[in-house]
């Protein structure tokens, strides 16, 4: 049997279960870069502390990217006895390496190790994410603004409510997504954080310099108190409550388009790419990546909930409870990275239908805009609004559309129609109308694609 790091006091053996029970090799290998960036930084800083001398620093760097280099063509074995990506590093640069190699871990702990591994992995993946979800806005800008012409009905309890532009629509998803590309950059600061140095929880007795060590790998700041050092896990729950709400948000807009893509409503065709066939049913066409953007967002609840709960009660510092932030972290990453990706390949490639959006638009959806004809003519709202719904009434009874009430039967209703009210029967009008900040109007949905691209080009510089 290979010779256990922490084996020095143990005589018994361990339970083969317990051993494939404790290992985290199968999942937190994924940490090896930052594993070993982290080392050769802290054998760096060894040297700086008087502990190593330059040539051995050297040896372990040498060695770790010989590791790293073994990980990165798929050639680093593991071991029996590699319970964590920390174990197994060092066992294979001690290999390597020699004697040496049991210099590096001098007062570091695997606890302040992890909390540093996984610090420095979020950092890079974020990256990645800020990078998807701004492409993804990018794209939706594109479209709002090509598409600006297109209108369609909005809906309320997914009623029809009133006519607005597609591209407002549009939008109004855009701003979740901006919301959420910056969230996550208020997080990344928390992220990038140095708890290195902390040791086990009592801090390093070396006289490390954390400051330097922490400019060396990059991070903005050192954790101040070690035994919040490898204890806190709030930068994974807060990562992860970020990932739920932008995972809730692509299941909103995928939803949305679920509808919209339906044959009842058919306002928008999914590209084959994205979309599935029936293995019973020819006809069919499915929506599966819109199902799936839906779909993702309750395991992202889930791993939220599941991590919150896991830290709820522990004691202070390093638990091997805090083992267990690692899975539902990795998943949320791929999958909401994932999601991101998709969904900017599903809105690229979707097609409109703007006929059929028109086709939905009807002259009963204007019911408020004769309301607020009337109040244009000084007639009170409350009044207004009852006068169109007698209108609304009097048409159904006559079995016509609203727009179709000759203006001497809407005088019937309210002296205050003149024959200027046939300009109420305008889809386009009415949008125009509502050329308040925020509203339907092309000048006003023009100034939200201004004011958002001057934020995405604000983020690129
Ligand atoms: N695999 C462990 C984790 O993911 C690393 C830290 C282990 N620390 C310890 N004292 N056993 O949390």
């Amino acid at each position: 049997m290979t010779k256990k790091l922490w084996g020095g006091r143990f005589t018994g053996k361990t339970d083969p279960l317990m051993e494939a029970f404790n290992a985290s090799i199968n999942f937190d290998q994924r940490l090896w870069q930052v594993d070993i960036q982290g080392s050769q930084a802290y054998a760096r800083a060894l040297v700086d502390a008087g502990l190593l001398t330059a040539a051995e620093a050297e040896s372990l760097v040498a060695g770790l990217q010989q590791v790293a280099q073994e990980w990165a063509q798929g050639e680093f074995a593991i071991r029996e006895g590699d319970e964590d990506i920390h174990t197994a590093n060092e066992r294979r640069l001690t290999e390597l390496v020699g004697a040496v190699a049991g210099k590096l871990h001098t007062g570091r702990s695997r606890n302040d190790q992890i909390a540093t591994d996984v610090r420095l992995w979020l950092r890079q993946e974020i990256v990645h994410l800020r990078q998807h979800a701004d492409q993804l806005i990018g794209v939706a800008l594109e479209r709002a603004a090509e598409e600006i012409d297109l209108l369609m009905p909005g809906y309320t309890h997914l009623q029809p409510a009133q006519p607005v532009r597609w591209s407002h629509w549009l939008l109004s998803h855009v701003w979740a997504w901006q919301r959420d590309a910056d969230r996550l950059d208020e997080l990344a600061a928390r992220v990038n954080i140095m708890p290195l140095g902390s040791g086990a929880l009592a801090g390093n007795p070396f006289a490390i310099d954390r400051a330097r060590l922490a400019a060396e790998l990059n991070f903005a700041d050192i954790t101040y108190n070690s035994m919040d050092g490898v204890s806190d896990r709030d930068f994974i729950i807060e990562f992860l409550f970020w990932a739920t709400l932008a995972m809730v948000h692509l299941s909103r807009f995928a939803e949305d388009l679920i509808v919209y893509s339906s044959r009842e409503f058919g306002f928008v065709t999914l590209a084959d790419a994205y979309s599935t066939g029936s293995s019973l049913m020819p006809q069919k066409k499915n929506p599966d990546a819109l199902e799936l953007l839906r779909g993702k967002s309750g395991r992202m609840v889930g791993h939220l909930t599941g991590l919150v709960v896991t830290i709820k009660g522990l004691p202070s510092t390093y638990n091997k409870d805090l083992q267990e932030d690692k899975e539902p972290l990795f998943d949320a990453v791929t999958n909401i990275s994932g999601s991101l990706q998709i969904a900017c390949g599903v809105l690229s490639t979707l097609q409109v239908n703007p006929m059929a959006m028109r086709a939905a638009l009807s002259p009963e959806m204007l019911a408020t805009d004769l309301a607020e004809y009337l109040v244009r003519k000084g007639v009170p709202f409350r009044e207004a609004h009852h006068v169109a719904g007698a209108a609304v009434q009097m048409a159904e009874l006559q079995g016509i559309s609203l727009s179709q009430l000759a203006v001497e039967d809407l005088q019937k209703l309210h002296s205050a129609f003149e024959a200027d009210a046939i300009a109420i029967w305008d889809f386009d009008e009415s949008v125009e109308r509502r050329d308040v900040d925020g509203g339907t109007s092309r000048r006003a949905v023009l100034a939200q694609i201004a004011h958002l691209r001057a934020w995405l080009a604000g983020r690129h510089g």
